[in-house]
């Protein structure tokens, strides 16, 4: 059994990178970390804005992803785990399809200010299990 796993994210304001890095229905991925512990998030840019979650199924708690940045399904309406195939909600990171259903992405607020994604939330620990 896993232990939490607390990585503190960098205070609001802190830049992610540039907007315009991140194509419509792709992903920038950003990691941080804290001693030896890690935390990745992933920000997709959505419906003209961005989207962040931690980058953690909640299934096995295994990143999403099978290719850097590839999270969405094929039509690109959303996000799926590469590992067994749960399906998200881009907008709430509800799981609606796959051995997880009903549980979720853990969000990330994340915001667009002057052309860069910053991180938006209050610093906050993130658990991981
Ligand atoms: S680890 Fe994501 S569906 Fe199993």
């Amino acid at each position: 059994m896993d232990a939490p796993l607390p990585v503190a994210l960098p205070p609001p304001g802190h830049v992610l990178g540039p907007f315009a890095d991140i194509a419509e229905g792709t992903a920038g991925v950003f990691e941080f970390r804290e001693g030896h512990l890690r935390v990745e998030i992933f920000v997709l840019r959505h419906l003209g804005g961005v989207v962040g979650y931690v980058n953690d199924c909640p299934h096995r708690h295994l990143p999403l992803d099978g290719m850097p940045g590839r999270f969405l399904t094929r039509e690109g309406t959303l996000i799926q785990c590469v590992n067994h195939g749960a399906k998200f909600r881009i907008e709430d990171g509800v799981c609606i399809d796959g051995p997880c259903l009903g549980s979720g992405l853990t969000p990330v607020a994340v915001a667009v200010v002057d052309g860069l994604v910053v991180l938006a939330a209050p610093p906050r620990r993130l658990s991981r299990r």
